[in-house]
């Protein structure tokens, strides 16, 4: 399955950019406040008051060089540079947010974040395997210029690879065999469900903002990323094609020393079957239904209202709709 990022565009991107215009310029007011506060200076604080410490708080003396095979520090080594990839991510959000700067701003702890988990692994390897730590040109290959894309399509691609992430790394945390990388895969995993819950804030205040089309959007993506079931390929933002002028080395996969590390990671190594697939199709579901105020028990459900929106959509977009709807 191929799945083009750039080509997701059934709501153009001029009329996703305006997101968060309207309240920054004519913040709405009820009884003298403003409608929607800023979500960055509670995020702030939230993240930093769980943030861990690299020295202190991984169990870095615990190592035991007997539990770690050749084979286990060369996943470390993939997954540090495929973590590298949200340097490229940061610059596609900053450029494709540019009218909203709550969101924008909480990049910054987003990208700390991120950058740190690709460190504590490359520190990881740089104290027990010095001879797999990646090179600054393995990791600078993976940044490279993403298409642009609508901002809600992308917002919720990001809410899914956290919630995936998540998963997969506590599944990673199950594989390994040496305490020091165990517990380091649970701290990433425990970052990366924060993610998803810091993105679907998000998700709630473009509801709040611009309603239906961001529904659909979600509802839109929401159905190709709960549809895996592993198809031939694995649904996470770093595995999808992202710059047709690329093609085919336009996944941050793709330029990876090893371009099949991930598919064999997750089927090989960490075996993430049906029972594991499941759970990230069950947390996107239960999600989207809180989100959107229904209950949505299996994918197609999800599809079904989906099109409903789509609909719904395409009958407010009609001419002479906007003054039927003001
Ligand atoms: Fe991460
Ligand atoms: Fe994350």
């Amino acid at each position: 399955m191929r799945f083009l990022i750039s080509n997701r565009a059934a709501i153009s991107p001029t009329t996703i950019n305006g997101i968060g215009h309207g309240c920054a310029d004519q913040p709405p007011k009820i009884e003298g406040f403003r409608k929607h506060h800023m979500l960055y200076p509670e995020l702030f604080r939230q993240l930093e008051s769980v943030r861990w410490d690299m020295e202190r708080d991984i169990p870095w003396a615990s190592f035991d060089p007997a539990a770690l095979s050749d084979e286990q520090a060369t996943t470390i080594k993939m997954n540090a540079i495929t973590e590298w990839a949200a340097l490229p991510a940061t610059e596609m959000f900053l450029r494709d947010n540019r009218g909203d700067s709550d969101f924008s701003a909480f990049m910054s702890i987003w990208f700390f974040e991120e950058q740190k988990h690709s460190l504590v692994l490359m520190e990881y390897l740089r104290r027990f395997r010095p001879d797999l730590v990646p090179t600054e040109a393995e990791l600078h290959n993976v940044r490279f210029e993403f298409d642009p894309a609508p901002a809600l399509e992308t917002l919720m691609l990001h809410f899914c690879g956290e919630i995936r992430l998540n998963h997969w790394y506590r599944r990673a945390s199950e594989w390994h065999t040496e305490p020091v990388i165990k517990s380091i895969y649970t701290r990433l995993s425990q970052d990366e469900a924060r993610h998803g819950g810091a993105y679907l804030k998000y998700m709630k205040r473009a509801i709040q903002n611009v309603g239906l089309e961001a529904k659909s959007a979600f509802a839109k993506v929401g159905v190709l990323m709960a549809s895996a079931r592993r198809t031939s390929q694995a649904l996470h933002p770093t595995n999808l094609h992202v710059n047709k002028a690329l093609f085919p080395k336009d996944t941050v996969q793709s330029r990876l020393p090893n371009p099949d590390w991930l598919e064999h990671w997750l089927d090989k190594q960490i075996d993430f079957d049906a029972v594991w697939e499941n759970k990230v199709v069950e947390r996107i579901l239960h999600n989207m239904s809180l989100l959107m105020e229904r209950s949505f028990g299996t994918v197609q459900e999800l599809n079904k209202y989906r099109k409903e929106l789509a609909r719904e959509l395409g009958s407010a977009l009609e001419p002479g709709a906007a003054g039927k709807a003001a």
